[in-house]
């Protein structure tokens, strides 16, 4: 399954699923991009080398693999004009009554400011509002992420509130804002709107 293209000013943005030949360029993108990404990412065991060496991308896709076969997390690699440039998950997908998911994303430091994970977040807002079947995706960014609460601005999200010490970030609990929409708030869909605000074009 493909979502989009989409053209943005960084070039013509696509997502699909992960592979598992991706583990060269996401190793590559990644230890290149620590000081771009640590800072925003859950705290975890071992060093940034050894998390994100090319060996520990097998162990990271089949788990993200597993959770998408049971219906319970959808992992997408972003590319942009066919080359790997970043991954956005929607995870935590929770049926019944409640239809909610959360989502997150990375994009390699050599593409950012050019619209490529607005373009991604809008992407695959639409493909779980109508596919999917869900009813809410929410976001939750750390204050600081100035970037980040820009693309969910930017992709329609409403910021719903403040959770205090809320995530193990970059070694600490760390305060984030917690953006969210819902399907009726979607209109005819995210891509359409990025569409006809000029931000980005059908490719
Ligand atoms: N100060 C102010 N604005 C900034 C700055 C900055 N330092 N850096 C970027 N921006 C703005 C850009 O100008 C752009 O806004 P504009 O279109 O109005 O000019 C916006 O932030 C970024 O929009 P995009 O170009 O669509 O996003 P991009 O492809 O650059 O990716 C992302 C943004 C994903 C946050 C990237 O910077 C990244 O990977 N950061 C590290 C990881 C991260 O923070 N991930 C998100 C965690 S939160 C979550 O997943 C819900």
């Amino acid at each position: 399954m493909k979502l989009g293209p989409l053209q943005v000013a960084a070039g013509t943005v696509a997502l699909r699923p992960i592979r598992l030949r991706d583990a060269g360029e996401w190793s590559k993108a990644r230890l290149h991009d620590r000081s771009h990404l640590e800072k925003w990412e859950p705290s975890a065991p071992g060093s940034w080398a050894d998390r994100n060496a090319f060996l520990s991308w097998p162990s990271q896709w089949a788990a993200l693999r597993s959770l998408a076969r049971r219906g319970q997390c959808l992992p997408f690699a972003i590319t942009v004009d066919g080359a790997f440039a970043g991954q956005i998950t929607v995870g935590n997908v929770i049926r019944a009554s409640l239809r909610s998911a959360w989502v997150g994303y990375w994009v390699s430091s050599k593409i950012v400011r050019g619209g490529v994970a607005t373009a991604a977040v809008a992407l695959v807002a639409d493909h779980v509002f109508t596919v999917g079947g869900l009813h809410r995706l929410e976001a939750t960014v750390r204050p600081e992420n100035t970037p980040s609460l820009r693309v969910l601005a930017k992709a329609g999200f409403r910021e719903e509130g403040l959770f205090r010490r809320y995530l193990d970030v970059a070694g600490g609990w760390r305060d984030h804002l917690c953006f969210a929409i819902t399907s009726e708030e979607i209109g005819d869909g995210l891509v359409p709107r990025l569409v006809a605000s000029g931000r980005a074009e059908y490719a």
